[in-house]
């Protein structure tokens, strides 16, 4: 058993409860490697933000579920390295599936843990949601847990269609289960196509898809039932045209790939939604750097001549994402 309070991790508690109360949230962005891992570390220190680290079940499958923790607790001591002399970083199991998975990272120094119980039948969620808040409280580890279901495809998420979350639900579930933070279904989703076109109307101007918009009301009736409770949207990656474009014009393919506004994410960021999930931009920004070097340098073939300009890349967009989305520059508690 290690403790992520040795590790000079935090939970995700205070965190949240200074974002709701400042209108801001706080990033969460999924990493898998190095490069990521450096570009977010750097980006939050450099801009003294509270940062979420996300690891999913793919991204243990893919980097080694321990290597990725070391990771974490090497990221504290590089924050440090880089003038942030009071870091807080959590280490956030995103998308657990089952109480073993959690229990797991638990144990060896997550301080944060998903519950993703949300394809189940709701008491099926409430009871899983449970055990997974009893064990993991006894070490201070904070609990997210999920009501709605988000469409989307991912490695290891995979829903066809959404269900708005069910406002007459939150209360039930919130208070059954002692989560710390309740994920949302208010039209998010996963990954690069978060909608069909169909679904979007199209920008004569630009021909490209406008996507609808969130589902403010639902979101509305959910605060007014929990009030100052810690939300948390998944699926927030704004899809930015420019990597698109980028990926597009260097060989790739992503036609009609489309994301959430960030001015509907400046919004709900400035509501009690605290935590926002952002992992597709990171690797657009990656796949489009690697791919502008491999076409426009192709004897190139060291791996630090294309993954440094992706890290440079994934960094910017890091800032950018803190400063002009979430707005958590400067809120560090000390
Ligand atoms: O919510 C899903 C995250 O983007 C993680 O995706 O399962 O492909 O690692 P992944
Ligand atoms: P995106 O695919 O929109 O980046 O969402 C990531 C996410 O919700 C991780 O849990
Ligand atoms: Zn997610």
């Amino acid at each position: 058993m290690v403790s992520y309070k040795t590790l000079g991790l935090v939970n995700t508690r205070d965190m949240f409860a200074r974002a709701i109360n400042g209108g801001y949230a706080i990033p969460a962005f999924n990493f898998n490697n190095m490069e990521q891992l450096q570009a977010i570390i750097k980006a939050s220190s450099e801009l003294k933000s509270p940062v979420i680290l996300q690891v999913s079940k793919g991204a243990r499958n893919y980097a080694n579920q321990t290597l990725l923790r070391y990771m974490a607790e090497g990221a504290v001591q590089y924050a440090k390295e880089l003038g942030c002399n009071h870091p807080e970083i959590a280490l956030h199991l995103d998308h657990g599936d089952s109480f073993e998975l959690c229990k797991s990272c638990v144990d060896m120094g997550f301080s944060s843990v998903m519950i993703d119980g949300s394809s189940l039948p709701y008491d099926e969620n409430v009871a899983l949601t449970k055990k997974v808040v009893d064990y993991a409280h006894q070490y201070d580890v904070t609990v997210e847990g999920e009501l709605g279901v988000l469409a989307g495809v991912e490695d290891e998420v995979v829903a066809e269609e959404s269900h708005y979350t069910k406002p007459e639900e939150v209360i039930d579930f919130t208070s059954k289960t002692g989560v710390d933070s309740l994920a949302i279904s208010i039209g998010t989703s996963h990954g690069a196509y978060k909608f069909k076109p169909e679904q979007c109307t199209r920008d004569p101007k630009t021909g490209r898809l406008v996507p609808p918009p969130l589902a403010f009301d639902v979101l509305d009736e959910i605060m007014k039932k929990l009030p100052g409770f810690p939300i948390v949207l998944h699926g927030s990656s704004s899809v930015p045209q420019e990597y698109v474009d980028m990926i597009n014009k260097y060989g790739g393919k992503l036609p009609d790939a489309v994301g959430i506004p960030e001015e509907q994410l400046r919004k709900a960021a400035k509501s009690a939604v605290c935590k926002i999930n952002i992992d597709s931009d990171s690797r657009l920004a990656f796949t489009a750097a690697v791919r502008k070097v491999f076409v426009e340098k192709p004897a190139e073939f060291d791996p630090r001549k294309y993954c440094g300009p992706a890290r440079d890349l994934m960094e910017e967009m890091y800032k950018h994402k803190i400063i002009d989305v979430l707005g958590s520059d400067n809120k560090l508690a000390q």
